[in-house]
């Protein structure tokens, strides 16, 4: 697949079976994430012990009903739902959080981890949600329990498995899902700053 075909194809996924991803792919989409333009340290954990992924997954649907950000609080009212999708791979990008450079330095490399893992014809979802997890009240045994070292913040994550992606061209229409999309992530960081 080409790079710009990886960047049209792409579309999150948010249905997931059990099965792994294979340890040579994982590899592979990490070696992509830490060749992403940097400047300054982050870190790449993968989680995909199923306890300690139901724990995250629990922690932020906790956290998202108290969520100042009614969006969130809506989301985690919807019967049935999980988070983490029930996802067999979460990978978390984290940086120090007096790293001047640590939001960009992390998103930049979620996004190389997102069209490697297109290429390869793996799911993914960009994932926000994580951080109602560990800037909770659980976060400091989570991130322990995960290897984050003291210091290091929540930044970006990742779902990984390896369903096909298998989206069709994107019709005109997407468009519009695009500005909703955008108008959302504005809420969001309105609600934020306050
Ligand atoms: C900062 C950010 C946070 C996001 N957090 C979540 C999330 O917590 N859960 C989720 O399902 N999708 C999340 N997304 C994915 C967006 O909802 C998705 O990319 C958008 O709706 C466009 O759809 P597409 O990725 O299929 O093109 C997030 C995206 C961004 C950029």
């Amino acid at each position: 697949m080409q790079t710009l075909e990886a960047i049209e194809r792409r579309r999150s996924v948010r249905s997931y079976r059990s099965e792994q991803v294979r340890d040579e792919d994982l590899e592979r989409v990490l070696q992509a994430g830490l060749r992403a333009p940097h400047a300054g340290p982050f870190l790449v954990s993968v989680v995909q012990e199923p306890t300690l992924l139901r724990d995250i997954a629990d922690a932020a649907l906790e956290g998202m009903k108290n969520s100042p950000v009614e969006f969130l609080r809506q989301q985690a009212a919807t019967p049935g739902y999980n988070p983490l999708y029930g996802a067999p791979t979460l990978i978390l990008l984290t940086s120090p959080a007096d790293a001047m450079n640590g939001a960009a330095n992390c998103a930049l490399a979620a996004e190389s981890i997102i069209l490697a893992s297109t290429d390869l014809g793996l799911g993914t979802c960009y994932m926000g949600s994580p951080s109602s997890a560990l800037n909770g009240p659980r976060g400091k045994d989570l991130a322990r329990a995960i290897g984050i070292p003291d210091g290091y913040v929540f930044r970006s994550s990742v779902l990984l498995s390896p369903s096909g992606i298998h989206a069709p061209k994107q019709p005109i229409v997407h468009h519009a899902a695009r500005a909703d999309a955008l108008s959302m992530c504005t809420s969001i960081r309105t609600c934020t700053q306050e």
